[in-house]
């Protein structure tokens, strides 16, 4: 077999991995080696990987325990843990959301929605797996942004005062299916560190997101709103701390939840072919700040392994 190698897709985020076939049980050497690569690049894409949704929870399960599909959105009744996402379904979404600022469901800033995955609930999943299944020919792409790097960038006496601070995170479906496994499906709210010390590597990152970050607490409003538009102008702004994957079909990219935000597809409305990719994640742990705060739920529970 040949050698894994890594090829970074950018100088701090992001690698194309060679030489690893995903589509038979990995040696726990190479999960190893694989989740090390993870921790240093963030971003990893491996292509030509075709599999099915049972090698894709396998694999997910190879790197910890898989979760259900979402916190609100079921999964496949044969594959509870894949959150298959279909773009045709989601395209009136967009337009709505895009056109009709008055219609309550319009983001507060109309761009690219830069989250990190699932960070309404304590326990935010620790990596996401992320496989391509029928891909455009053009568009479709996902960008990454490195959230160490855009801490790093901070000044230091801004990043100190960053240190100290907690956001609240939600998101609530006033009507959402019923979950599969009988589990609440919402309201979700936690509170977690602006600034979180990843628990492998100990390296910190500004844990901020478009979509599901409301408030700073503590704050006025006024504050802050003008503080989140700032940190958000550099996490969707500093084009050097990001990182664009192209997909193809079976082409799939695992990234640690941790320590990148991302957004995508970004440009869903200017091409009109179907694009459908499965996800899975890997349960996560509550954050822990610099200053030793640790992650609460406001509503709702955990986000648990299934069992
Ligand atoms: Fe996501």
């Amino acid at each position: 077999m040949s050698e894994v190698s890594f090829r970074p897709l950018t100088p701090i985020t992001g690698a194309e991995v060679t030489g690893v076939d995903l589509t038979v049980d990995l040696k726990p050497t190479v999960v190893a080696q694989l989740r090390e690569a993870l921790l240093r690049h963030k971003v990893l894409v491996f292509r030509d990987q075709p599999m099915d949704d049972e090698r894709h929870v396998a694999l997910t399960e190879a790197f910890g325990g898989a979760t259900a599909a979402h916190p609100i959105v079921n999964g496949l009744p044969e594959a509870p843990a894949v959150l298959r996402t279909v773009l045709s379904e989601d395209r009136p979404k967009l337009v709505e959301s895009v056109g009709n600022p008055l219609s309550g469901t319009a983001p507060r800033r109309i761009r690219t929605e830069w989250h990190i995955d699932s960070t309404f609930v304590v326990n935010p999943t620790s990596i996401t797996i992320l496989r391509g299944l029928q891909i455009p020919e053009a568009g479709g792409d996902t960008l990454f942004a490195n959230l160490e790097a855009l801490y790093a960038g901070l000044s230091p006496s801004l990043r100190k005062y960053l240190d100290t601070l907690q956001a609240i995170h939600s998101r609530h479906n006033p009507s959402p299916t019923p979950r599969l496994d009988g589990k609440p499906a919402g309201p979700f709210a936690a509170l977690h560190p602006l600034v979180s010390v990843h628990p492998e590597t100990g390296e910190r990152s500004l844990y901020v997101s478009t979509v599901f970050l409301q408030a700073i607490r503590g704050l006025k409003p006024r504050e802050s709103v003008a503080l989140l538009d700032f940190l958000l102008d550099e996490l969707a702004g500093r084009d050097e701390i990001h990182a664009r994957v192209r997909w193809d079909q079976n082409t799939l990219v695992m990234w640690d939840n941790r320590s990148v935000a991302h957004a995508g597809p970004v440009d869903g409305l200017m091409f009109e072919e179907e694009r459908i990719v499965h996800r899975t994640t890997v349960v996560g742990d509550a954050l822990r700040g610099p200053d030793g705060f640790v992650s609460r739920s406001l509503m709702g529970g955990k986000f648990e392994a299934l069992g």
